[in-house]
């Protein structure tokens, strides 16, 4: 079934108030199964499943891809549908937006590391829309994926500083049966890069063999998951061996959890993968 779509805050929030239990997806559209599988556990929690189609112009910078962003939103409403969203909700940036707009959410230690120094401003802005589609939406379930680690433990912490009326569930990265972890800027990606994309989750791949193998030293497991993408991509953002949820740098000996982060440029695409040690197999 298509779902209902609503444009306006005011819509949005006479259809939440209505219904009894709420779950939402927050999204930029371009929907791939890692977006569909994050809709079925909505359609799955909530009487009303929600989800929002909003490419968010604060969170791109001036060099990023914010006007070739995909914008399929006729496919994505037929995807949302099929995967139980009940309803859609796809603001124009002025409704986000309003003139005079000033206010922003900082998380700034979770924002510090990792995407943070090479993409400024990239978290507040996410913060920032998070937190106002969560009011929008009201008291509600929000399903995220663990792709966007970073952003899930920014999120997790606005929600509690804030105490914003919001579960937050952070769900495994889906995968292409080649390891790839979808995303819609996979799109982008012409043959041969998809291919030398695959180096990502080739390095984390190793990273986790051979802390199965009991390797402790964050320095080998770093080195472990940097081969392949050295070897492969056109430049590295980074590749990080981190405390899971503070985010910092581990230095020397890491514990019984870790958090592997890749950050590199395929071509002119930026693509990102993780995986949080010992990890449960290919989906985590
Ligand atoms: P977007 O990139 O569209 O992602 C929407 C949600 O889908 C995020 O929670 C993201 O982690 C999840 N997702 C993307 N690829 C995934 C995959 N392969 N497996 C599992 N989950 C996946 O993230 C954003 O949009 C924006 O920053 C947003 C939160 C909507 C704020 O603008």
């Amino acid at each position: 079934m298509r779902p209902e779509v609503v444009a306006t805050i005011a819509a949005l929030r006479a259809r939440t108030r209505a219904a009894g239990s709420v779950a939402f997806v927050p999204t930029m559209g371009a929907l791939h199964e890692g977006h569909l599988t994050l809709a079925r556990e909505a359609a799955r929690r909530g009487e009303l499943a929600v989800m929002s189609i909003f490419v968010n112009p604060l969170q791109f910078g001036p060099n990023e891809d914010f006007s070739r962003y995909p914008r399929p939103l006729e496919a994505d409403l037929d995807k949302a549908g099929e995967a139980g969203t009940h309803l859609v909700f796809a603001p124009t940036p002025d409704e986000m937006y309003p003139p005079g707009d000033q206010t922003r959410v900082a998380v700034p230690a979770l924002a510090r590391g990792l995407c943070g120094p090479h993409r400024p401003g990239h978290f507040d802005g996410v913060a920032t829309v998070v937190c106002k589609l969560l009011n929008a939406v009201g008291p509600c379930v929000a399903i995220f994926g663990r792709k966007d680690y970073q952003q899930l433990k920014v999120i997790e912490r606005m929600v509690r500083d804030l105490a914003i009326p919001a579960e937050i569930v952070g769900m495994p990265i889906v995968r292409e049966p080649d390891g790839l972890a979808m995303s819609s800027r996979n799109a982008y990606l012409s043959p041969p890069e998809r291919e030398r994309a695959l180096s990502l989750s080739r390095g984390l791949a190793s990273a986790r063999a051979i802390f199965a193998a009991g390797e402790r030293d964050a320095a080998a497991l770093r080195a472990a998951a940097h081969s392949p993408v050295a070897a492969a991509a056109d430049s590295i953002d980074y590749v990080t061996v981190a405390d899971p949820e503070s985010l910092e740098e581990l230095a020397s000996a890491v514990g019984d959890r870790a958090l592997v982060a890749i950050a590199a440029r395929i071509g002119r695409t930026r693509l990102i993968d993780n995986v949080v040690l010992p990890g449960l197999g290919a989906a985590t």
